[in-house]
């Protein structure tokens, strides 16, 4: 059709990534519009308001953090958010490794768990291969401290995840990408390219 209609009403975008790698800046940049030197471990959820968003949907952000959180809060934030951002940090390659080793795989278990008591009710219907994926943003914040990019390794990873809706390369520091990067969450949501439905053994 001529437009694309949208019936989401409010966007729920949730933050994970290693300790350090500046989830919590990330946000108080986006809403102070300037770089914090002290921040807390976690941010307090924040709503924004529909008319300052680019798409016009209010848009609730969510921090989280392994010092504050257990990791079944973690499982419950996965499934309450409708796009997961995986931070790094471009300067610590193991922050990057672990967005396979570690932050993929997890948010994936974490979606199919919440479908298998459906499956329970009937175990061999069609729906049973199927697997429900959270869309996810790719961001590598602190691009302030390099001069390359780790765009390369990351399209690479995009190519084996393909809820992997988008990726982005930022600086809470110099604010550098921080209101694209909220968009391009946003826009993972209420225009997202890849199906989010997936058959269990497509390759
Ligand atoms: P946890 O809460 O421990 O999981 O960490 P976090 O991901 O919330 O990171 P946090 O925002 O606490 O930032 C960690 C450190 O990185 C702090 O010292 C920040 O000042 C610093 N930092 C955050 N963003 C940037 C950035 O864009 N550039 C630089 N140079 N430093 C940053
Ligand atoms: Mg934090």
């Amino acid at each position: 059709g001529q437009y694309t209609v949208s019936t989401r009403k409010n966007v729920r975008i949730l933050l994970v990534g290693d300790a350090g790698v500046g989830k919590t800046s990330l946000i108080l940049s986006l809403v102070s519009e300037e770089y914090p030197e002290e921040v807390p471990p976690r941010a307090e959820e924040i709503t924004i308001p529909a008319n300052v968003t680019p798409e016009q949907v209010p848009t609730s952000i969510v921090d989280f953090s392994s010092v504050e959180q257990t990791e079944e809060t973690l499982g419950l934030e996965i499934n309450k958010a409708h796009v997961v951002c995986i931070v790094y940090a471009v300067d610590d390659d193991d922050s990057l490794d672990r967005i396979t080793s570690h932050w993929l795989p997890f948010i994936r278990s974490k979606c199919n768990a919440s479908l298998e008591g459906d499956a329970e009710t009937e175990p061999e219907t069609e729906a049973a291969g199927e697997r429900l994926r959270k869309p996810i943003v790719l961001v590598g914040n602190k691009v302030d401290l390099i001069d390359y990019s780790t765009m390369d390794s990351v399209l690479a990873i995009m190519e084996d995840f393909p809820e992997i809706e988008s990726c982005v390369e930022c600086s809470a520091k110099t604010l550098h990408n921080i209101s694209e990067m909220f968009y391009y969450a946003q826009k993972a949501v209420l225009h997202p390219t890849s199906p989010l439905y997936m058959m269990e053994d497509q390759e």
